[in-house]
Order: C-alpha cells, then structure tokens, then sequence
C-alpha cells in the first residue's frame, strides 16, 4: 500500500486505505506495508488505525533512517499483533554521493547504528539497501551483513529504479545468499519497479533464487511505472508450480475484486490487456481459437477465470428483483452491506440502471458499488438532473440541477464546444470553485448495446489532483457524475466554492 500509493496522483483517503487494507486481508496478504508515518499525519494515522484493528496479518510501515523518524514510525505502529518497523539506506555511489553525501564507511557506520535503534524499538525489523542493483554488490553484502549483525530480522534487496535484467537480479540474489554470513537466519526479500517491464519477472526470479518474501503491489501501481504485479506473481507461482516449486497463500478468488477497488480508489483504469484481471485476459477473438476454445478449454486458457475471481454468475437480475433478492445477490457476491442508509441506496442505483437494462450482471452491480466507494466522503452536492442538448447543428447546451447538503436545488446552465463540456461549464457555474480537467477516460464497464459506460476523470486545484468516476448507460450522465465525484472531494479536502450564478429553484 505504502508504494503502491506513491504512485503519481494514486493518493487515498484514510477511509479508502482502511477499505483497501480490509480487502488485502480477504486476499490473504501476510504483511500490509500500511504507510510511512513519518512524513504525513493521514499516514501515521492509516498506519495506527489498522495497527490496531486489524489482526492476523503483520502491518509494516516505512521510515527513514534519523532516530525521530524511527520512533515516529514506532509510535503509530506499537499496537500492532506483528509489527514491523521498516528502514531504509541506499548503497549505490550515485546514492551515496549525490544524495547522502556520505562516505561508504560512514554509510556502514549509519547502517549498523539505524538498525540497533530500531531493534530497541521492535522485535521485528526489515532493512533495505535502496538501489541494490546499481550498488558494487560486495557493499551490498558487507551493509547486509551490517544489518543482520545488528538485528535485523528481514533483509531487502530493492531494485528501485528499475534498472536490473532478470539473471543479472538473480545473481544478485545469489552472491548475496551465498556471502552475506547470516542470512540463512532471516527472511530475504525482493522490490522491483518496473521502469523496463521487468518488475514481475525479477521478483519470480529472487523466488528461483531462494527469496521467501515478495514485495509487490495490486495492479502494479506504484512510483514512477510501479511495481511488480501481485496478480502476476500470485499466479504466475500457482499456474507454474512445475517450474518455481513455490506458492503464496493468496486467495485468488479475491484477485479481481481487489484489482477493482484499488483501480476505483486510486482513479488509475486497469488496462484490458493486463495479465490476469484485464477485462480481455480471458476473452478469445479470433475464429481459430474460438473454435479451440469451444472443442476444449485448455487449448487457449492457462488459467481458470473463476480461480482469479474473473467471470461466475451472469443474468441473475432484472428491474422487478425486489431488496431481497438483492441483499441475497450482493451477500454471494461477498459484499454483505450491514448499513440500512447504504443498502437503500446501492437498491435505489441498481433500480435506476435495472429500468434501462434488460439484463443486470455481476459486472453492473460492481460498478454500482464502485460508484458508492468513490463517494466515501461528503457530498455536498448531488446531480438531480441533467438535460443536454446537441447534435451535428446548433450549440452544445447543458442544464442541470444539483442538490446541496442542505437540501438547496440550484439550477444553471452552459454552452460548450462539445455535451461534456457544456456539462461541466453549467456545474462550474454553481459549484465555482476554480479547477483544470487533467484526465479524462471513457470505457465500457458491461458488454452490449445497454452497456454501461463508465468515466473516469482527474481534476487538479492548488496543486492537489483529485480523481472522480461515474457509470450509467448514458455516457454524458456518467460524465457529469464523475465531475460531480470529483469535486465533492476536493470539497471535502480543500473546502470552498459555492454558488456564484445559480439560480435557488424549489422543485
Ligand atoms: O523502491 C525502493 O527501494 C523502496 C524501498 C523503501 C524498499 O520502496
Ligand atoms: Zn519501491
């Protein structure tokens, strides 16, 4: 979670971290890297709150190596059942020399001094040499042996950049299982981003190589092109075991599920092509394989997609299903909604779309409870209607009506060079809070002509991003409810707008 959120604009609430973190147990994740304390208070907070909460499973969180930094980290992860406190020093020399400014001897000095005051701390302690694979490995093995002479009980060897080819990553691996004295004591792990594509291969490498512990992310997301792929991993272990001798307890079932939540919370669209939860991994085009496929399974599928969470039940709802059967079908589904508030009004979403679909899938009801996860916080206003005219003659023109927290209608409406933009011109002339459209993506959430469609957007205000997402069959509807998403989190966060223009109207 902790790089994973690193990624360019993936930031998450505390309230998405913890739905996220919850999601991560069902997967069954032995460790969540849960944040990096010390360097902002929604961290410290997201790190304490499951250090506390949650259990069987260890909660990890990053530090950098100064003493208050440590204990910072320390502080917020304390009440963990397994906690791990994880530090950090780089050893390559373009580190060393540009960044830390150290000398290699000072470096070791620094190493040994930063792991015995975490070990005061904890009773578990991971540390990593930042930029293993541009560091001469014989100082990666002596800061390793450092590390372990003063207790640490994990030890990381990061590919931070990217840089490394998978044989190069597992000589590495090797040279450094073969001569660091005790490491056959602790637990080795592998980091690899995925700068040249290579995070996964790597890190199944390190597996070959002896490593116990992967650290990866869902999706890959991550700093810079992120990091390696959990699912890819998961299953390339699982579907390959002939070959790396080697599992995980991950419970596929919950791959794509956790796939969605983190590509819903974090804004970032899972590509279609993506190994394993990509909406095409198991959809076969062409004639012949078709063909293949319908004669026997095996002949194009290495991987079943119901054991990664993909395909199941299909036509099982309609616009006459009443709450029971869709509290029943959500319970399969494995989301049990407990709140009364929160069933009615996932009921009342899946009405609106059951009234335009003939047939209501698995699918369209996740991005019903997509759409819900998105407005995990304040809204302060609602889209309660929205009337568009366009065409190939005459102006784009748009008017809608939002309802404020306050129970206020405002109406206003916009011209625009296209539907979307006369949309968001007429919601700007309300909400008035002055923001730049940096994103904006278009994609079919369900097959067929009713499909859904679903948008998600990125907006930027005082040098903050904030994502936004909507789905409905109507495109330019899921436009303006992505755009309202958005803005009700910048609200939330940033405060301010209100209406300039609109007219107060009673309905
Ligand atoms: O990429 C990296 O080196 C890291 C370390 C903190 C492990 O994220
Ligand atoms: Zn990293």
């Amino acid at each position: 979670m902790r790089d994973g959120e690193q990624a360019a604009g993936g930031a998450l609430t505390l309230e998405e971290k913890i739905e996220v973190g919850r999601q991560l147990q069902k997967l069954g994740v032995t460790v969540i890297e849960a944040g990096f304390p010390s360097t902002s208070p929604g961290d410290f907070e997201a790190v304490q709150f499951m250090s506390r909460e949650f259990r069987d499973v260890e909660i990890a969180a990053l530090s950098g190596f100064k003493e208050e930094q440590l204990s910072r980290t320390w502080e917020a992860l304390q009440d963990a059942e397994t906690p791990l406190l994880h530090t950090v020093i780089s050893t390559s020399d373009i580190h060393i020399d540009q960044q830390l400014h150290m000398t290699r001897a000072e470096l070791v000095e620094l190493t040994d001094h930063t792991v015995r005051f975490a070990r005061n701390l904890a009773p578990h302690v991971e540390f990593s040499t930042m930029d293993a694979t541009r560091s001469d490995r014989d100082f990666v093995v002596e800061v390793l042996a450092t590390a372990i002479r003063a207790g640490a009980t994990i030890v990381n060897i990061p590919d931070t950049v990217g840089y490394s080819m998978p044989d190069e990553f597992g000589e590495l691996v090797s040279y450094c299982m073969d001569n660091v004295p005790g490491i056959d004591d602790v637990v080795v792990s592998v980091h690899c981003h995925d700068d040249l594509g290579h995070a996964a291969a790597n890190s199944l490498t390190g597996v070959m190589r002896g490593v116990t512990q992967v650290e990866c992310t869902v999706n890959g997301v991550g700093e810079r092109a992120g990091n390696a792929s959990l699912e890819e991993i998961v299953m390339a272990l699982r579907t390959r075991q002939d070959f790396y001798e080697a599992d995980t307890t991950i419970n596929a079932p919950e791959l794509l599920r956790t796939s969605r939540m983190v590509s819903a919370h974090m804004g970032m669209v899972v590509p279609p092509n993506k190994a394993v939860v990509g909406g095409n991994a198991f959809a076969h085009s062409s004639g012949l394989h078709q063909d293949g496929m319908l004669k026997e399974r095996t002949t194009y599928e290495i991987m079943r997609p119901e054991d990664v969470g993909q395909g199941g039940s299909k036509i099982v709802l309609g616009k006459t299903s009443g709450r029971h059967a869709v509290r029943n079908h959500l319970k399969e589904m494995g989301a049990e909604i407990e709140d009364d508030r929160v069933f009615e009004d996932i009921f009342q979403s899946f009405k609106r779309i059951a009234d335009r679909k003939k047939e209501i899938t698995d699918r369209d009801i996740e991005a019903i409870l997509e759409d819900r996860a998105h407005r995990a916080f304040h809204q302060t206003y609602e889209l309660d209607l929205l009337q568009v005219t366009c065409g190939t003659d005459g102006i784009p023109t748009a008017t809608v009506r939002l309802k404020t927290d306050d129970g206020k209608m405002l109406e206003d409406a916009a011209l625009g060079d296209g539907p979307v933009h006369a949309v968001y011109q007429a919601i700007n002339r309300i909400v008035n809070v002055p923001n730049v459209l940096t994103e904006f993506t278009v994609s079919s959430v369900t097959e067929g002509i009713d499909a859904l469609g679903g948008v998600t957007i990125k907006i930027e205000s005082r040098g903050r991003a904030f994502t936004g997402h909507g789905s409905d069959t109507d495109i330019i509807v899921a436009s303006a409810q992505a755009y309202m998403n958005a803005l009700n989190r910048l609200l939330d966060v940033l405060g301010g707008g209100g209406p300039a223009e609109a007219e107060t109207v009673s309905v």
